[in-house]
């Protein structure tokens, strides 16, 4: 959920922020803009695409006079990337500006609310409702800025990080931290202030920060000090002034080494976006307009043809098991590429979903382009508001992972398979193949998945010890049953394409079937081994392999006993129904992978041969 970055102090705040800008575009966005207050009015640029296109635009539209300012780098989330629903957004007065980064899920019904009260919008985005909700609020209550947005955010349900000021009294910028970052540069003698989803952009200006948490807010004005307020009861906060260590390059990294290592901690956060304001736990619903408001073809269908490549293929394949199990839809899985060329029989009846990181793999968008051209209802599964798979399918749902700069997908995956557990448990539930107590208990155990990847994210020391034994095998099993069959392709790639270590990934029992004559003392197999889906089989095939003097590496469910007394290393992950245990078995393959490759010193977040988005044939 990209960027934003502001200034107020006695500088010409346009080149720091225009800076600030080029700082945070690493994190990856679709969009920029900027606002000034040139002393007289409010001044603003804003465009689809580049920092550098907004470069262009601002040296036509706007004089960079000023000392205060805000700016942003958009990853549209609702809204696709345009220039009108580029970020500043004004309010209707056009007194109040914001920069918004997040997601508010209660937008529509605010909206509604705004526009009962003689509100019109400019944009699509869920942010221009936030300032319009701040300025009703400011002149139903007749308050200053920082109590409306105060007011207004304790009824918003979201993430956000913004920052706001009013025209009217240009000598403070208010910000406000709810599941998206934002840190406070102090300049010297309080004379001036920088704002930034990270330190990146005032790095060089100065190293004291405060970074707010969650659910608080900041009034900054010049020659005052920083007072850091609760959002939901204005108690007041001793928050602590930290002194910068990092260079630009970690700060980037959000302190990690690699992108990768980022992303793979960002999960958590990433699962939580994506079921954020979907997931409606309490009201023991889920809520996705794009299933909604084609339910009868869902339920009608003869079957779901699932296209994609890569990891987004072993995502797939997962959804495969979930909508069999729980939907009771037939389901085929099919390498985009295959698909494509192989005259494949399409009917109307036929509803394809594709999925893709990027939206823009040119193999999945040719087979989206000859399913429809058969008759096919498309749905998108892609991470990228606006991109060209979003556009081409007839509806869709979006990952909210936000930008995903590794090279090999990590969040993505995970968020798909969220999204796609979504899909399946709503389509069971208007079929009703799942009973409405399941249903609640799948609903729960899906909201308790990010607390779990947090857990699993702890064996990463551990993880990272075994990897060091494993780091010069020139070979690689992976095996699993069931849900976890996936998941042991999607390790063996992780692998492949980081380490440059040749993998595979099997179905456990298909070992005896020709892979066992692999197994040699030289054989490290990782096995997922969780207590549920066929625990005992997989069980067996772990005997099988250590007769051979295979060394295993069994990820298993916390607790375990069996498992423990037989492989040579296991990863713990905790308890949860068979479903959902991909979102977890994924998390040490992904951290193994990871560390084999910085040991073998290979270039993790841009391996050779390889691109982010493959839109070639
Ligand atoms: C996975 O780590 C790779 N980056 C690659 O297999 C990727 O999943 C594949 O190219 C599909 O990309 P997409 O999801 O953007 O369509
Ligand atoms: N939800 C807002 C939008 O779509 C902000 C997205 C972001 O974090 O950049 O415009």
């Amino acid at each position: 959920m990209c960027g934003i970055t502001g200034y107020i102090g006695y500088r010409d705040a346009y080149p720091i922020i225009i800076n600030g800008l080029q700082r945070l575009e690493y994190r990856g966005y679709d969009s920029a803009g900027i606002v000034l207050y040139d002393g007289n009015d409010i001044v603003l640029s804003k465009t689809k695409g580049k920092v550098s296109d907004l470069l262009e635009k601002a040296a036509k539209e706007i004089s960079p006079k000023g000392n205060l300012g805000i700016g942003h780098t958009r990853w549209a989330t609702h809204g696709v990337p345009n220039d009108v629903n580029s970020h500043p957004h004004t309010s209707q007065s056009g007194n109040l500006v914001i920069v918004h980064n997040g997601i508010i899920e209660n937008y529509d019904t605010l909206k509604k609310e705004l526009i009962n009260r003689g509100y019109s919008f400019k944009s699509d985005t869920d942010t221009e409702v936030l300032i319009n909700l701040i300025e009703e609020v400011q002149k139903e209550n007749d308050v200053k800025l920082g109590k409306a947005v105060q007011i207004a955010l304790n009824q918003v349900i979201g993430a956000y990080a913004i920052a706001v000021f009013d025209k009217n009294k240009p000598d403070e910028i208010v910000v406000a931290r709810l599941g998206s970052p934002i840190a406070i540069g102090i300049g010297k003698d309080k004379k001036e202030f920088f704002v930034a989803s990270d330190a990146s952009p005032f790095i060089e200006y100065t190293k004291e920060a405060i970074y707010l948490e969650d659910e608080e807010m900041a009034i900054i004005r010049v020659g005052k000090k920083v007072k850091i307020r609760k959002i939901h009861d204005d108690s007041l906060v001793d928050a602590s002034v930290q002194k910068l260590q990092m260079n630009l390059e970690q700060i980037e990294k959000g302190g990690y080494e690699h992108f990768m290592l980022k992303e793979i901690y960002e999960q958590p956060r990433a699962i939580t976006d994506t079921y954020r304001g979907r997931l409606l736990r309490e009201d023991g619903i889920i809520k996705m307009m794009g299933v909604e408001d084609n339910m009868k073809k869902f339920l009608n269908a003869d079957r779901i043809i699932i296209v994609a490549c890569g990891t987004s293929w072993h995502a797939g394949l997962v959804a495969e098991y979930i909508f069999e199990d729980l939907a009771r839809i037939p389901v085929e899985v099919e390498y985009a590429s295959e698909f494509r060329y192989r005259n494949p029989v399409i009917t109307e009846n036929d509803i394809i979903i594709a999925i893709s990181q990027s939206g823009e793999t040119a193999d999945t968008l040719a087979a989206i382009k000859l399913a429809k051209s058969r008759g096919a209802f498309v749905f998108g599964v892609c991470n990228v508001v606006g991109s060209s798979i979003a556009r081409e399918t007839h509806a869709g749902a979006y990952t909210h992972a936000g930008p995903e700069i590794g090279v090999a997908s990590t969040k993505a995956f995970t968020t798909q398979i969220t999204v796609l557990s979504l899909i399946a448990l709503r389509l069971a539930r208007a079929k009703g193949t799942v009973s409405s107590s399941d249903y609640r208990y799948y609903l729960q155990e899906l909201e308790l998945i990010p607390e779990k990847v947090k857990m699993a994210l702890t064996s990463d020391d551990h993880i990272k010890k075994i990897s060091e034994i494993y780091k010069d095998a020139t070979n690689f099993l992976y095996l699993g049953r069931g849900y976890n069959f996936p998941v042991a392709l999607e390790g063996a790639l992780k692998l492949k394409e980081i380490s440059y270590i040749h993998a595979e990934g099997y179905p456990a029992a298909e070992m005896k079937h020709g892979p066992i004559a692999l197994i040699d003392e030289n054989m490290p197999i990782v096995v997922i081994a969780t207590s549920k889906g066929h625990y005992e089989k997989v069980v067996s095939n772990i005997q099988e392999i250590k007769s051979r003097s295979g060394q295993i590496i069994a990820v298993v469910t916390e607790g375990d006993v069996q498992v423990k007394e037989i492989a040579d290393h296991v990863i713990e992950i905790p308890e949860t129904n068979e479903g959902f245990t991909p979102l977890l078995t994924t998390i040490p393959l992904q951290l193994l992978s990871y560390h084999i490759a910085v040991m073998r010193n290979c270039n993790v977040d841009q391996p050779r041969n390889l691109a982010k988005s493959v839109t070639v044939e």
